[in-house]
């Protein structure tokens, strides 16, 4: 083994200067430089002073996280900045960079620390084989106890204590954050969220029921304007009293497909004799596998296939499931018909819309193909 086995390192210390010519390589090892203190090392005062801006980075930590949850709380989730073509959630700007700052400091603080206070040593790191023998292990654990008594931990309480304070106190907008995952699903509350859409909420009381608009146009779509076998993506028309969170919340679950068929080739059920306007059938558009929007509609064989995993629905047949994973067929709407020919819901679904998932904590029992 030559020396240039081994990463050399010169200091201040016992680790000896190279300057070997290697038999492989034709430019000499030049070794390290002499080890120099560093100012922190030989002057107190600037050692106290790095000490001081250390903690100060650490302290500005705790300020960030109580400025966070203050935010949080009184910035309204509607407001918004501009500067410039930058447009962006108030919020969402003072949470990132409260919380962004916060972890900022502590990583600018800990490098300082590290380079200032830190003992400096150069060290020889000898190579040898890998191994993991009891000698090594108690080897370094020793090194770890070398190191934390290094760090000056123990002897600069302040940073270390400054340290362990501001890590604490980043629990804190965590821990707010866990509000946002929303109320807890109790079958009560599941019962009058998940398991209801807007459908059911007219929108003046002199309406029949809601109102069905077509999703691009937002305009009533009426029942002589849909031709057999045309599918029309839908909505109901009180989605455009809301704003925000629950616009998009009711939208997600309200999504409708209204289809026409030939009247003379769909099963209707007894049950469901007055849901339907001349062949004219509204169903969830949400699949009830694992919920993505469905509307690749097969006119001939009024198969309704889901895009994700192919879960296939008989439109003329209850929305049952022909094919696929999905374990429940698609909700069917009850609707009916204007005097002016407008199409409206008469109720809401009568199970819930989307994913099966939903149903876990339900306090009814739905079954496949009883909806
Ligand atoms: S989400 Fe429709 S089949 Fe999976």
């Amino acid at each position: 083994m030559t020396t240039n086995d081994h990463q050399n390192a010169a200091g201040g210390t016992d680790a000896p200067s190279v300057n070997v010519v290697d038999d492989r390589h034709p430019l000499p090892d030049p070794g390290l430089e002499e080890h120099r203190p560093r100012p922190t090392d030989v002057d107190e005062g600037l050692a106290r002073r790095a000490e001081l801006q250390v903690t100060a980075l650490f302290a500005l930590v705790p300020v960030l996280a109580i400025a966070f949850v203050v935010i949080y709380f009184a910035v309204p989730r509607e407001m918004y900045v501009k500067f410039g073509s930058f447009y962006a959630n108030a919020q969402h700007v003072g949470l990132g960079l409260t919380l962004g700052i916060a972890v900022l400091s502590i990583g600018v603080g800990a490098v300082h620390w590290a380079r200032q206070l830190m003992n400096d040593e150069e060290i020889v790191e000898e190579r040898h084989p890998a191994h993991s023998s009891d000698e090594d292990r108690n080897a370094t654990l020793a090194e770890i106890d070398k190191g934390i008594a290094d760090s000056a931990i123990t002897r600069r309480k302040l940073v270390g204590r400054s340290l362990l304070g501001a890590l604490g106190i980043l629990a804190v907008p965590a821990l707010v954050t866990l509000a946002d995952l929303g109320e807890w699903p109790t079958p009560t509350r599941i019962g009058e969220t998940l398991e209801k859409t807007i459908w059911g909420t007219k929108r003046a009381e002199k309406d029949p029921g809601v109102y069905i608009v077509n999703d691009v146009t937002y305009k009533r779509v009426k029942a002589a304007d849909l031709r057999i076998g045309q599918l029309v993506n839908a909505e109901p028309e009180n989605l455009q009293d809301l704003e925000g969170h629950e616009l998009q919340g009711e939208k997600a679950k309200a999504a409708l497909v209204l289809v026409r068929m030939e009247p003379s080739r769909i099963k209707v059920p007894e049950s469901r004799r007055e849901w339907q306007v001349g062949g004219i059938l509204a169903y969830s558009k949400i699949c009830t596998h694992v919920g993505c929007p469905i509307s690749l509609w097969e006119q001939q064989t009024h198969h309704l296939l889901c895009p994700c995993h192919q879960s296939t629905f008989d439109l003329g047949d209850s929305g049952v499931v022909v094919f696929g994973p999905a374990a429940r067929s698609l909700p069917q709407l009850p609707i009916a018909v204007d005097a002016e020919g407008y199409l409206y819901a008469t109720s809401d679904f009568t199970v819930p819309v989307g994913p099966s998932y939903f149903e876990r904590d339900s306090t009814k029992d739905y079954k496949k193909g009883d909806n």
